[in-house]
């Protein structure tokens, strides 16, 4: 019987059909996307992995175990998994087991925070691709945790892109977000600072190739708006959205996960855009979708009316919440790639000898636990972060900072 099998039958007098809306299933999910869902070609990234020793970091959270997945199905040699969730790597290497993969499985329970666990695990698994996915995400909790937030995104980072560098990894694939785009959020300034580390030592160094990935929000993920509003309209509402007017970029896991492999394999395959430069992959997601008119979609994919049976309620912009999320600057150069929908964005960056010593600052301050000396060191790293308070206004003035 379906959560939704009661409100149903409250609303309509047990008349009313169930609709078969699964916001766990990619297909549906889908179906609220303003646009024909992409589909990557996916012959390089196979012909990339095949054969291949793969880690990949934050292997149970939803991007990670999809790529996990995907990974998979390009036949690795090896295939590790990380994280420090015990739950969520128990599920992806239960999974992945009784799909056939035991042979070529690893599962780590790693912390990314901890670089000497994190050296044994890449000195026995020596991997030629390394899939970063692991941080923390939550733009409210990590405003609440910014020690917590910095040193899981930041130095978390760090330890696997210095690891995978003394492994001599061919390539580093990181995650990142739009949320890191002029940050408004201490978590999307803590993912822009680990962008910069990682396009930093992509210029200077010849063996390990960096290569960042930026999404919008993935429909579906934990977390995100649409299992949200399921919850809620499985009580009968309401349905809250911060702002009438807030609007995000979306896509699918699927194709969040295709782009990650995509760019991977773009950045071996094609020479023209194969130098060491520091750039960062984009998916064209076509355009923004209110989140009230999601809100609308979703009430009516279970077959409801929103207003009538579901009462929709503004609720006022969160601490570090943007009524509109850019994914990259208007001085960002875009470059097509080969790939159709995949676009390279050319971000400023900080050479690694000036940014090294900010880096351990910011480090530093998160690990003794001092957060006011930490939001200094971030906004000495991050000048575009402009922190908001509740409601979308500016807290704090931006601090100026010389390059
Ligand atoms: N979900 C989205 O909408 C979205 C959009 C854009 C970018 N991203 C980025 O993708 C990445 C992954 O997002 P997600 O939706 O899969 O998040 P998630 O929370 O589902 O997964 C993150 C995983 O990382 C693990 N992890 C966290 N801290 C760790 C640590 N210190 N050591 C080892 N493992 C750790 C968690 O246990 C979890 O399994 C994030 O960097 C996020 O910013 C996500």
């Amino acid at each position: 019987m379906s959560v939704f099998d009661d409100l149903f039958g409250k609303f309509k007098g047990g008349k009313r059909k169930v609709p078969s809306f699964n916001p766990q299933k990619d297909t549906d999910l889908e179906s609220l996307l303003p646009r024909p869902p992409r589909r990557i070609d996916q012959r390089a990234a196979r012909k990339l992995i095949a054969g291949k020793r793969v880690l990949i970091t934050g292997a149970g959270g939803t991007i990670g175990s999809e790529l996990v997945r995907q990974t998979a199905a390009f036949e690795p040699a090896h295939l590790a998994l990380v994280d420090n969730s015990e739950f969520n790597l128990y599920l992806i290497d239960l999974e992945m087991r009784e799909a056939g993969f035991d042979s070529i499985m690893y599962s780590t329970l790693t912390d990314v925070c901890r670089r000497e666990h994190l050296d044994r695990t890449f000195k026995l698994v020596q991997p030629d691709i390394v899939l970063h996915a692991a941080a923390f995400k939550h733009v409210p909790i990590v405003e609440q945790n910014r020690c917590a937030g910095a040193l899981t995104n930041v130095l978390g980072a760090k330890n696997v892109f210095d690891a995978a560098m003394e492994a001599k990894a061919e390539s580093v694939v990181f995650v990142s977000t739009d949320k890191a785009v002029n940050p408004t959020s201490f978590m999307g300034a803590t993912k822009r600072i680990a962008e910069l580390y990682a396009q930093a030592l992509d210029v200077a160094q010849n063996d390990t190739r960096f290569v960042t990935v930026r999404f919008g929000n993935v429909l579906g993920s934990t977390g995100s708006v649409a299992p949200l509003f399921t919850r809620q309209i499985a009580h009968g509402g309401p349905v809250t959205v911060t702002h009438p007017e807030i609007s995000r970029y979306f896509m699918t896991t699927r194709e969040a996960v295709q782009l990650v492999l995509q760019a991977a394999s773009l950045d071996s395959a094609e020479k023209s855009v194969v130098t060491h430069d520091g750039r960062i992959f984009v998916l064209d997601m076509g355009e923004p979708v209110k989140i009230l008119d999601l809100a609308k979609r979703m009430i009516e994919a279970y077959g409801l009316t929103p207003g009538v049976d579901i009462e929709i309620r503004f609720t006022g912009l969160r601490p570090g919440e943007k009524l509109f999320e850019e994914i990259f600057l208007d001085t960002d150069k875009l470059v097509k790639t080969g790939a159709d929908g995949v676009l390279l964005a050319s971000p400023a960056m900080i050479d690694l000898p000036l940014l090294n010593p900010r880096l351990c600052d910011v480090i530093e301050h998160a690990l003794d636990g001092e957060q006011e000396a930490l939001d200094e060191a971030v906004h000495h790293l991050v000048p575009e972060f402009q922190p908001t308070g509740a409601n979308g206004e500016q807290a704090r003035q931006n601090r100026p900072l010389t390059r």
